[in-house]
């Protein structure tokens, strides 16, 4: 392993913006398969692998919802995110707050009680066998109608204490974030901390990220890098503190580039940005790859990704004690490996 690869490796981070779906790799998803009598149109994992030609984010959601049909029972829940917590572990994840998509379940007639209840089982496994804190994101599919969201919001409701926030993924094209406004004004009501994605390049970027602000009042932005289109935009989310998950291996299949430039220049300019994976099976990187490809691609530092390291605590929905101890581990690591870091 090289010195940047073992660095990055084990350096104690947050990973706060990976899809729980988009973990499932080809060779769970066939051993799902065959678990549930389920035929595939894939034959061996290389045929499954030539499906995943990205051009766009539409592209890839269109391969990436239907290979979701394996998943079944409690127990298919639970494997999957077990495979990834597992993974995690390996990648120097202490803390996680992993999205979740039950309307790509409940839409298909899966039940809600058994993509929660697997889901959160593996949420209290990995804490008691891997000492690895896990947290549960609900995502809103924004394709779906806002009525369809609210409903899932009640359902979710029995289930509070097991859901630390909110989020809205899929397709931003034509759904913007206005359109959940009731919606994330009940679930904030209900105590739940609130993101969004505001995907790469969309039309209206700039628009929905100053609504996603300004009139959503989120934690936390999904995403968010366009926001280096417009200084006033950069200056209130600094304002706020608000932390921008950033995933550059996931840009660089829905983009032409992992738009490294924006995010450097973002983290140069004191924003809280953290890097992270999005859906590491569909895009070959798991979170501290990530940290290896945008340290290879902009020549970072390490004192640069023990920065963005310490972002992605910060940027946490973490109780504040908590939040502090972790970063402290951060500062223990780097002092570890021969960083010089101010008091
Ligand atoms: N954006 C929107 N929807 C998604 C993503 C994403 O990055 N990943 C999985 N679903
Ligand atoms: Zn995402």
């Amino acid at each position: 392993m090289s010195d940047l690869k073992s660095f990055a490796y084990g350096l104690p981070k947050a990973e706060l913006h990976l899809h729980l779906e988009g973990t499932l790799e080809p060779e769970l998803k066939f051993e799902l398969a065959a678990r549930n009598g389920i035929e595939l149109a894939e034959k061996t994992v290389e045929d499954v692998r030539a499906t995943y030609n990205f051009t766009d984010l539409t592209s890839f959601l269109a391969v990436y919802y239907p290979a979701m049909q394996v998943l079944q029972t409690a127990d298919d829940f639970h494997d999957l995110a077990w495979a990834y917590l597992l993974k995690a572990k390996e990648n120097g994840v202490v803390h996680v707050e992993m999205f979740f998509d039950p309307q790509a379940h409940t839409s298909r007639g899966v039940p809600f009680e058994n993509v929660i209840s697997g889901y959160r089982r593996a949420a209290v496994r990995a804490q008691d066998e891997l000492g690895v804190s896990a947290e549960l994101i609900l995502c809103f599919l924004r394709d779906f109608s806002a009525e369809y969201a609210m409903a899932t919001l009640m359902e979710a409701l029995p289930y509070k204490q097991w859901i630390v926030g909110v989020g809205l993924d899929s397709d931003e094209r034509d759904n913007p974030p206005a359109k959940f406004a009731a919606v994330f004004t009940r679930a904030k009501a209900e105590g739940f901390f609130l993101t969004m994605h505001c995907d790469i390049d969309q039309v209206g970027s700039i628009d929905n990220i100053r609504t996603v602000i300004e009139e959503i009042a989120v934690d936390r932005i999904d995403h968010g890098t366009n926001i280096v289109e417009d200084d006033s935009l950069v200056e209130l989310v600094k304002a706020k503190g608000l932390g921008l998950t950033t995933c550059p291996v996931s840009n660089s299949f829905v983009t032409e580039q992992m738009k490294s430039d924006e995010i450097v220049g973002l983290l140069r300019r004191g924003v809280r940005v953290m890097l992270n994976s999005d859906d590491p099976a569909y895009f070959g990187a798991y979170v501290a790859d990530n940290y290896v490809a945008l340290a290879e691609q902009a020549e970072l530092t390490s004192k640069d990704l023990v920065q963005l390291a310490i972002n992605s605590f910060e940027a946490s929905w973490l109780p504040a004690g908590r939040r502090a101890a972790y970063i402290e581990q951060v500062r223990d690591y780097a002092r570890s490996q021969g960083i010089d870091l101010p008091a």
